[in-house]
């Protein structure tokens, strides 16, 4: 598989702060023929999950927002989650994507029904802080994995950026160079 449609999920409402610096190290080495899509979650501001339980019957959703990116996570060849720590988790538009994936979990892993992806998705997790975050960190990562198994995505690589409040982690930025170039020259 050559890794060509690349699809961000974008979660700071900083679209040239820190979050953005680690994403551009990451897609620094990516190849000039690859598609990258991002959805700034501050613009789109999804709907909360109200617990409706439609989904409980059917893998649909009353809210109709958030249509286009399960669609672009779908089938993307890479799916990128760049996001700030807040208050030691993700800020509020991305937990509301995650919480609006619900009706995944109960379609495919309570009724068993057919995932739409037909081969397995890349997926990474850029996380950038003000200080050094080390166990928000931890729990964003089982976030984002049991959030990308949902959709049959594989949490391939994680790169944080810490202490963002007083400096700029070069060694941060050249991990996040080096998880960039090993995907997309590998996959
Ligand atoms: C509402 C809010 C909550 C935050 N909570 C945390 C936190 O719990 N831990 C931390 O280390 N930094 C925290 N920060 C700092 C941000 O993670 C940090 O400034 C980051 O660089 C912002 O990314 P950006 O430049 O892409 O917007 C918080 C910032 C804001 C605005």
């Amino acid at each position: 598989m050559s890794v060509k449609k690349v699809f961000v999920l974008f979660a700071s409402p900083n679209k040239s702060g820190y979050t953005k610096m680690l994403l551009d190290a990451f897609t620094h080495f990516a190849p000039e023929n690859a598609v990258i899509e991002t959805a700034y979650l501050y613009d789109v501001l999804p709907q909360p999950c109200t617990d409706c339980r439609v989904c409980k019957l059917e893998n649909t959703c009353i809210f109709r927002d958030l249509d286009g990116i399960f669609d672009k996570m779908q089938s993307a060849d890479l799916v990128l989650i760049a996001t700030p720590v807040y208050h030691y988790n993700v800020p509020s538009p991305l937990k509301a994507v995650f919480d609006r994936m619900q009706r995944f979990f109960e379609a495919y892993i309570v009724r068993k029904e057919e995932r739409q992806r037909q081969t397995e998705g890349i997926g990474v997790l850029l996380t950038v802080s003000g200080r050094k975050a080390t166990e928000p960190v931890k729990l964003i990562q089982k976030q984002a994995d049991k959030a990308f198994n949902l959709l049959g995505i594989r949490l391939s690589g994680s790169v944080h950026m810490p202490e963002t409040d007083t400096r700029v982690d070069k060694e941060a930025l050249k991990q996040a160079e080096d998880l960039g170039r090993e995907i997309f020259e590998n996959n």
